[in-house]
């Protein structure tokens, strides 16, 4: 019998989440982010790992008490393995190892960036493929031809920072608090006027990748050129902030939809599917329901939740391997540096029907 009741666990960044996952399905789901980091402007990486520790047993006990379970019920345990915080990754699989082998239970390793790119189907249920996933996150903004799990193609990737971390960086300028993307968002999204102009960079010979370092290194020169330095940040009215913070989404809402369009043109994709905190933006998701609509593609993007680090979406991992016969062996170690990983060679096109054929 297939394990149908699932724990995940996400700890590579400054989010520890847990998930129990039933039969494919979200039961509970309990995720704390770490506010230690905001007077740090920064993720502290030690910090971080001895924050896991203490908050990821009370999130464990939290998902069970929340469907009347007991540990005992927990049939195979999944956590994230790559890529992250080499400390914050070896937290979770310590746990998750340890708990799966008194269980005598199956392990999963999961790649973090496979997470989220599948995470819309806890919402949405099964994708139609071949679909177009693009991952917006704080460490990560790529597109990637999806078809099937551990099937990719990759297509485009920052030359630099990623979107999330680009709002994290003029956020600070701007004197928002840490992780600094959703207040960003809130009062661009706010903002009636005419934003601030800030250029568009394209990469050369790179049509499907993404560059953002520009665009910090403009609002940098545009603060500087107009305000003082202060404790926390340029000294900004809060209407001028306003008019930068729009300026802002305005230039990588359109940078993010020209990579999805050139990416979304390599193939026959049937979808876009976003994922990774910045997919939780309004003012992106406004954009790029407004691309999707001019082109008539179908847009899938989870509920802001189920967007920024979450353990339903590694449980779910966790239960597509399972499905497909798949576990870890217990020697499994983390992998601060992974990338999408593949599981079979891949097949270039998969026709409406599903039959791949190679190239
Ligand atoms: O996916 P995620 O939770 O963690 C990583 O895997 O990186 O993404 C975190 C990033 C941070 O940079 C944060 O500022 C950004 O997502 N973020 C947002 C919003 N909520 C979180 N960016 C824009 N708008 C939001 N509402
Ligand atoms: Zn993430």
């Amino acid at each position: 019998m297939k394990p149908r009741v699932i724990l995940g666990i996400e700890t590579s960044c400054d989010e520890t989440a847990a998930a129990l996952l039933v039969d494919g399905k979200t039961a509970a789901d309990r995720t704390t982010t770490q506010l230690l980091h905001e007077k740090y402007g920064g993720v502290v990486p030690e910090l971080a790992s001895r924050a896991h520790e203490q908050l990821l047993m009370p999130a464990v006990e939290a998902v069970l008490k929340d469907t009347d379970r007991e540990v005992a019920d927990i049939e195979a345990v999944a956590a994230t393995c790559g890529p992250g915080l080499v400390g914050a990754l070896l937290v979770g699989v310590s746990f998750a190892k340890g708990l799966a082998k008194s269980l005598n239970v199956p392990f999963l390793g999961v790649n973090h960036l496979e997470g989220h790119l599948w995470s819309a189907e806890l919402i949405h249920g099964r994708l139609p493929l071949p679909f177009l996933g693009m991952i917006v996150s704080g460490g990560h903004t790529l597109t990637v031809g999806v078809n099937g799990l551990g099937q990719y193609v990759k297509l485009g990737t920052t030359h630099d920072d990623a979107a999330g971390e680009l709002f994290d960086k003029v956020g600070r300028m701007l004197g928002y608090a840490f992780p600094a993307g959703a207040a960003l968002d809130r009062d661009a999204l706010s903002f009636s006027g005419k934003p601030v102009q800030f250029p568009r960079a394209r990469v050369r010979d790179d049509p499907l990748g993404f560059s953002f370092s520009g665009l910090k290194t403009a609002v940098l020169y545009y603060l500087r050129k107009r305000y003082e330095v202060g404790a926390n940040g340029f000294v900004i009215s809060h209407a001028e902030r306003t008019a930068v913070s729009a300026g802002i989404l305005a230039a990588v809402s359109d940078m993010l939809v020209s990579g999805l369009t050139a990416a979304y043109d390599t193939d026959k994709y049937r979808a876009m599917v976003l994922s990774g905190g910045v997919a939780s933006s309004a003012f992106l998701r406004r954009s790029f329901a407004r691309f999707a609509e001019d082109r008539g593609i179908p847009l899938i993007i989870p509920p802001p939740e189920f967007c920024t680090d979450n353990g339903a979406m590694i449980a779910y991992i966790g239960y597509l391997r399972i499905q497909s016969g798949d576990v870890s062996p217990f020697d499994l170690t983390v992998d601060p540096a992974a990338g999408l990983p593949t599981l079979s060679p891949v097949a270039r096109h998969i026709s409406p029907g599903g039959t791949g054929e190679g190239s």
